[in-house]
């Protein structure tokens, strides 16, 4: 990440390394109530300190998503939404990889018994309920869990060497973590179906022209870039950005009828708030918007 959105505020295990090496850039604080994060660093990035940035961290596994680090994930995650400066949440990994997928040698000697049981991945479903805007700055392989978990996310930019699939057909089972239902509501069934029954990987140009990146940027501008975005939806009222974002989920879960009425009826609960008011007001007098998230 350039210093330029570098992390104000950073928490790891390596806490000390990263002071080191994030040190030259001022007002590093680290907090120790977050600094056993084995998996993952976690920081605040942007202008204003209110973009949350999770990076996946376990580079000799390629990211690959042990139980570990999801619930690391999970527990980030929980963390951002109670934090009231943050407006959304960036999760990216290493150039080389975004995630190679669940991690294969944990679940190797895994039965059906034991995945019914302990309802095996159910917690990754954090990441999808996550009520503050989500982006994955996906660069390298998403690939398995990898790719499932960019598309848990509300918007992925890709950098130029991303490379999507979902191989698990090449190991002998399928995706287990949204793959099969969310992957056709991005790209339509046939590409679905091309890109889950043979396990082919599609760069960042293919994802992007069908729809599973919203955008392509150089690899090491993505995740300023996703900063960028996540401070511009920072910058717009919480309350209303989230009841956005429930409104657009509802168009996958509902009928056209039933979601315009959902998404009606949140439009017209819009004008019950300080923050509509404010926005029109501010456009009727020429200035911008004070939003204040009531
Ligand atoms: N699980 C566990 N370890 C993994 C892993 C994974 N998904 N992906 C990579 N690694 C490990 C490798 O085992 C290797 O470790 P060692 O050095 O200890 O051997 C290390 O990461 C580096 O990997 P490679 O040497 O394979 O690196 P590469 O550059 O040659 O290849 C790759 C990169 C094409 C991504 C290749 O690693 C690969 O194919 N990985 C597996 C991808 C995959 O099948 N993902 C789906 C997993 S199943 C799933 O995700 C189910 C689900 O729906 C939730």
């Amino acid at each position: 990440m350039a210093a330029r959105s570098l992390t104000k505020f950073v928490f790891s295990k390596n806490s000390a390394n990263l002071v080191k090496n994030a040190c030259s850039a001022q007002n590093v604080r680290l907090f120790s109530a977050q600094a056993n994060y084995e998996f993952i660093k976690v920081s605040k990035a942007g202008a204003k300190n209110n973009v949350g940035v999770i990076t996946l961290n376990r580079p000799k596994a390629l990211n690959a998503l042990c139980n570990g680090l999801m619930t690391e994930l999970s527990n980030a995650l929980v963390e951002f939404e109670g934090d009231g400066s943050v407006g959304a949440i960036v999760i990216t990994g290493s150039e080389k990889a975004f995630a190679a997928g669940a991690d294969i040698k944990e679940m190797q000697n895994n039965t059906f018994a034991k995945n019914v049981s302990a309802n095996f991945l159910e917690h990754w479903n954090k990441v999808a309920r996550t009520y503050k805007p989500v982006i994955a700055a996906v660069n390298g392989y998403a690939l398995g869990g990898g790719c499932e978990l960019a598309m848990m996310c509300d918007i992925i930019y890709a950098g130029e060497n991303a490379k999507f699939g979902q191989p698990e057909i090449l190991i002998g089972t399928i995706p287990g973590a949204g793959g099969t239902q969310r992957l056709p509501r991005y790209v339509g069934k046939s590409k679905a179906m091309e890109i889950v029954l043979t396990g082919n990987q599609v760069n960042a140009q293919e994802a992007e022209k069908m729809g599973l990146a919203a955008k392509v940027f150089p690899a090491d501008k993505l995740v300023d870039e996703a900063v960028k975005l996540g401070e511009k939806i920072s910058a717009n009222s919480q309350l209303i950005v989230k009841l956005a974002k429930e409104s657009v989920n509802a168009a996958f879960e509902t009928t056209l009828a039933q979601g315009l009425l959902f998404e009606k009826r949140l439009f017209h609960a819009t004008f019950a708030t300080k923050d509509r008011q404010e926005g029109m007001t501010a456009f009727v007098e020429k200035r911008p918007p004070n939003f204040t998230n009531e």
